[in-house]
């Protein structure tokens, strides 16, 4: 069997479905995410809001913690839409959380219909990660 490997456009439409499913009741700004693992598979999440605002989740953190809890360790891309269609790249907390599992490009909406695909490094450059708490 090929295996089909989904292009950024697709991983976008992914993510802007996603966004639907959001739950957004107090910033109405609904967000989606999909992550591609490394064998492939695409997990998809949307924000999670909280009437306590603090406890709200990214949709970037709701699909990597999906992917992960579903037993994935490494990623390769992530996928992030705002429902609004506006641009929108993803905040620092899941920059950092996407340095974790190695992820190495993040594909954003370019704001005139298309897509841009960033890679890690240049969204968070020299960033911690889980080799600089192995050594020594
Ligand atoms: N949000 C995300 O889900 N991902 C981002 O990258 C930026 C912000 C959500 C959190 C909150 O529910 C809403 O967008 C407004 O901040």
């Amino acid at each position: 069997m090929t295996h089909h490997v989904p292009g950024d456009a697709e991983l976008m439409a992914a993510a802007m479905e996603a966004a639907q499913r959001a739950y957004a009741p107090y910033s109405r700004f609904q967000v989606g995410a999909v992550v591609v693992t490394e064998d492939g598979s695409v997990v998809s999440g949307a924000n999670v809001e909280n009437a306590a605002y603090a406890s709200t989740l990214c949709a970037e953190a709701v699909a990597i913690g999906a992917a992960v809890a579903a037993g994935a360790r490494n990623l390769v891309t992530v996928a992030v839409a705002c429902l609004s269609g506006e641009r929108c790249y993803p905040c620092g907390q899941c920059r950092q959380r996407m340095r974790e599992f190695g992820v190495e490009r993040v594909i954003v909406r370019d704001g005139a219909g298309g897509t841009r695909s960033h890679s890690l490094e240049e969204l968070l450059p020299e960033a911690f990660g889980p080799e600089d708490l192995a050594r020594g």
